[in-house]
């Protein structure tokens, strides 16, 4: 299985996806860069979010808030007390690590599976001492005791030259739909139940390197916040109506694999410290069942402590009765990196096509960088390169994602956007030059067919979308 991940960390460097972060300065732990296949294929996620949960859906606001905010906000939303991991130190050889992630990993090449997050310090040090667990470096028994590492990232904002002021990266993009909540009531006076919704980055200062980007200091993060009356709406059924609706996310639009999937309750223990329910989507990862997707809900904690904290009045009005009360609310959260990862996961195989390896990513073609392919037969004939770049350019203008590839020959072009993951590779020959037929090559199955291009472009780039792929 690590195998399987080395191939795919590797792959996602040498097309192009994902780059390690300051590579030419020896990198950075826990810090990726995307590069122009990955940036189009999170985009392309990152975008399917936001029609699927924002534009398609009535009820549903998207907003754009700020990454540094007033250090209150943290303070009330219980970030700067609770918003930590427990870690250890090895004495021997100074390695920092997640006591939880220790004890975890150390069952796991037992293979057993162990969730102890949430467990109290005293707790975890019992286990790490009765189990004897080893550094994973070093090999030494000699762990510092347990103790409280806040993953809130420190930051200093300076207002006069020479006075600074302390600030936090966020944590969570939550906090920016909360506090903009009266903001939103008072612009757009939107009737509950209504979702606010937000896509962009949040910081973590997280001490376990490994497992590529499932788990970085920045990533990229798509919640909603689902505010409703409780005395209007049942908690229950609206968290069983998000519930599907994640699960249809991920098993539809994100099309993986269900028997890669689950959901798993959190216990008592481990449920974050504004939560009364939680529950994970977890992904079957080469490196074990992992979160990808989490839903929370988180009552009305958040509004009830900014509004003590504020002294603002963040309660809604019953427009029948004239109540005023503080919404709660249920929250469903998505890492898009995590997204992105759990595809590479799911979509990358190997296989033997006469005699040849060929590596193949199945990208949905509604999320693949590009969705079709042109190539001139050859490079050196004019007319089949002016032929080309006219498809190019049709292709183009029906507003397809499209690649140009020109070099080496037909069968490496194939396997080279086979790689990719590009969904249709179109080839302009000689015959194309006598009756306007291409090539029209399909990545899963290797099936070719002659169509005419602007047949085969007009039945509309909407054809590869979720709701049916394009037969050729
Ligand atoms: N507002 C709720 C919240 O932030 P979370 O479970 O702490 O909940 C949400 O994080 C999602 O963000 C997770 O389900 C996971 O997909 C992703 N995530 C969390 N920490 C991450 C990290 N360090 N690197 C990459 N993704 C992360």
């Amino acid at each position: 299985m690590e195998d399987a991940f080395n191939k795919i960390v590797s792959l996602a460097k040498r097309r192009g996806f994902i780059y390690p972060g300051s590579e030419i300065y020896g990198g950075m732990a826990n810090t990726y860069d995307y590069g122009p296949m990955g940036v189009e294929l999170l985009h392309n996620i990152k975008n399917l979010w936001w029609e699927h949960f924002v534009t398609k859906r009535e009820d549903i606001y998207g907003l754009d808030t700020n990454i540094l905010m007033n250090p209150k906000v943290w303070e009330a939303s219980g970030h700067t007390a609770s918003f930590t991991d427990a870690t250890v130190d090895c004495k021997k050889c100074r390695q920092r690590k997640r006591a939880d992630h220790l004890i975890e990993e150390y069952f796991e090449q037992k293979n057993k599976e162990v969730k102890v997050e949430g467990k109290t310090l005293e707790e975890l040090d019992e286990i790490i001492q009765k189990e004897k667990i080893p550094c994973p470096v070093c090999g030494a028994h000699d762990w510092t005791p347990s103790r409280n590492f806040n993953l809130l990232f420190e930051t200093s904002v300076g207002i006069v030259t020479g006075e600074k002021s302390h600030a936090y990266l966020r944590g969570e993009i939550a906090q920016g739909m909360f506090v903009n909540f009266k903001n939103v009531l008072d612009s757009l006076s939107p009737k509950l139940p209504f979702g606010l919704a937000q896509s962009g980055a949040a910081f973590r200062n997280e001490v376990t390197p490994g497992k590529f980007v499932f788990r970085t200091l920045q990533f990229n993060l798509s919640e909603f916040e689902y505010f409703f009356n409780p005395n209007k709406t049942s908690w229950e059924e609206l968290y069983t109506y998000w519930k599907q609706e994640m699960w249809h996310w991920t098993t539809t639009m994100l099309n993986l694999k269900k028997s890669n999937l689950r959901w798993r309750p959190h216990t008592d223990e481990e449920r974050s410290h504004y939560s009364k329910r939680t529950e994970d989507i977890e992904y079957k990862f080469p490196f074990g069942w992992k979160e990808l997707y989490g839903l929370a809900y988180r009552t009305d904690f958040d509004l009830k402590n900014h509004r003590e904290k504020s002294g603002v009045d963040l309660r809604a009005t019953d427009p029948e009765s004239g109540e005023k009360f503080i919404p709660h609310v249920i929250e469903p959260t998505f890492g898009m990196d995590r997204s992105l990862l759990a595809i590479l996961c799911d979509l990358y195989a190997e296989e033997e096509v006469n005699g040849k390896k060929r590596t193949v990513l199945r990208l949905p073609p509604w999320l693949a960088p590009y969705q079709l392919a042109v190539f001139p037969l050859v490079v050196n004939k004019p007319d089949l390169v002016k032929k080309a770049r006219e498809v190019f350019k049709l292709a183009q203008e029906a507003g397809y994602r499209i690649a140009w590839d020109d070099r080496g020959n037909i069968g490496k072009r194939y396997f080279a956007q086979d790689e990719i993951g590009t969904y249709h590779c179109i080839t302009i020959d000689y015959q194309t030059l006598e009756d306007n037929t291409v090539t029209v090559r399909e990545r899963d199955t290797m099936k070719q067919v002659r169509v005419n291009p602007a047949e085969f472009l007009n039945k509309g780039k909407e054809q590869y979308s979720p709701k049916g792929i394009i037969a050729t």
